[in-house]
């Protein structure tokens, strides 16, 4: 017989209570972060805003963002548990964040994906910044 899975909610993120559980997804996916949990949970308390989604108890997925709150905002992570992708959680999870910066208000909503992610992306919407003849700059440790 087939089992019904709980619903998944999205909720903003509480460091306190979610933190094993995101750091768990930072894990899952060999994240660079996950082997820093000080600075994580700083850079988690410090996102402009922050979503889990949950499954009853348990953090199937967590995304953040960072903005100046009136033109600018930058999607920083977007994780979703590996044995729940591909079931609308990572569209639901940024659609939390895109609706809390809509554009009717903002300028631009800007990220950068990970390779592989790029089809997630293009089907949120948005697409990439030379399309607007623009060109992104990124200065980091390889
Ligand atoms: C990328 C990620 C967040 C997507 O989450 P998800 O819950 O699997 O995505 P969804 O099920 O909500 O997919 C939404 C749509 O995007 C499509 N999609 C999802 N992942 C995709 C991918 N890697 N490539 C192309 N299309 C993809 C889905 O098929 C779906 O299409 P539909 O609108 O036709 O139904 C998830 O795969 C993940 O956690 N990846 C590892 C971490 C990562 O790379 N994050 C991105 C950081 S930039």
């Amino acid at each position: 017989m087939a089992t019904t899975r709980p619903p998944v909610t999205i909720r903003p993120a509480d460091v306190a209570e979610h933190f094993l559980g995101i750091i768990g997804l930072y894990q899952a996916h060999d994240w660079t972060h996950a082997g820093d949990p000080t600075r994580l949970r700083i850079a988690i308390e410090h996102s402009s805003f922050a979503v889990v989604a949950l499954e009853e108890e348990r953090v199937v997925g967590f995304a953040r963002a960072m903005s100046d709150e009136a033109f600018a905002v930058y999607i920083a992570d977007i994780l979703v548990s590996p044995d729940r992708q591909r079931q609308g959680i990572g569209r639901t999870l940024a659609q939390a964040i895109l609706d809390h910066y809509p554009m009717d208000r903002f300028h631009h909503q800007v990220l950068v994906a990970e390779r592989g992610a790029e089809g997630f992306y293009r089907r949120l919407g948005m697409v990439p910044v030379t399309s607007y003849g623009l060109t992104a700059f990124i200065r980091t440790r390889a």
